[in-house]
């Protein structure tokens, strides 16, 4: 894991456009708030949060060396944000959120995914896994990425990626 960092830059080549994933950092704090908020039905954690919440997360989250969040930056825009951390000996996603609704269904999630998963799979070959809501339209974009329902629960499946089996 020698050459992760917490300020990761990723720039993605296109045409015409930059898409690039970056750390998250302070500045950030308030629209990863928002989007989480704005997006909260599709989530787990159904509560509101609080600024002092969103900080406290973040400086706790400092602290993890491999927890990774990243922005989705679109011509130096911020359009949303995508986490990847390592639990144990698999990867999960998490926090996949487009937070600019005018930029849907762009491909811009979907490359910026695959970015993320090459990332992670270069610092450390692990499974990488997610978990998601039933009730989630998400499942269906998660497969076109290349990811598998591995294990279905009450109210949510657990999703592994398997681009082959798709
Ligand atoms: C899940 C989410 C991130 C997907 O965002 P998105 O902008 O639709 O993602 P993409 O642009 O990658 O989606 C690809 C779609 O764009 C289309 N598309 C258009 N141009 C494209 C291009 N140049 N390249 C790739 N796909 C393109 C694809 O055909 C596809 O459409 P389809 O789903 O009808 O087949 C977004 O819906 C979201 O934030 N949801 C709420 C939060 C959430 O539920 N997160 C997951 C929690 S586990």
């Amino acid at each position: 894991m020698d050459s992760f960092k917490k300020n990761e830059s990723i720039t993605i080549d296109g045409e015409g456009l930059s898409l690039r994933l970056r750390a998250a950092n302070e500045d950030d704090l308030e629209n990863l708030r928002q989007w989480k908020n704005d997006h909260r039905a599709f989530f787990f954690h159904k509560m509101v949060i609080s600024p002092e919440q969103q900080r406290a997360w973040f400086n706790t989250f400092k602290t993890r060396s491999d927890d990774f969040m990243f922005i989705v930056e679109v011509n130096h825009s911020a359009i949303g944000c995508m986490g990847i951390r390592l639990l144990g000996e698999v990867w999960d996603i998490y926090n996949v959120i487009l937070g600019l609704p005018d930029y849907r269904k762009k491909g811009y999630m979907g490359k910026a995914l695959q970015a993320m998963l090459n990332f992670a799979q270069s610092g450390n070959h692990c499974p990488m896994t997610l978990q998601v809501l039933q009730s989630n339209p998400a499942v269906a974009w998660y497969k076109k990425n290349g990811f598998v329902i591995t294990g279905e629960h009450s109210d949510h499946f657990s999703m592994a990626y398997q681009p082959n089996n798709g």
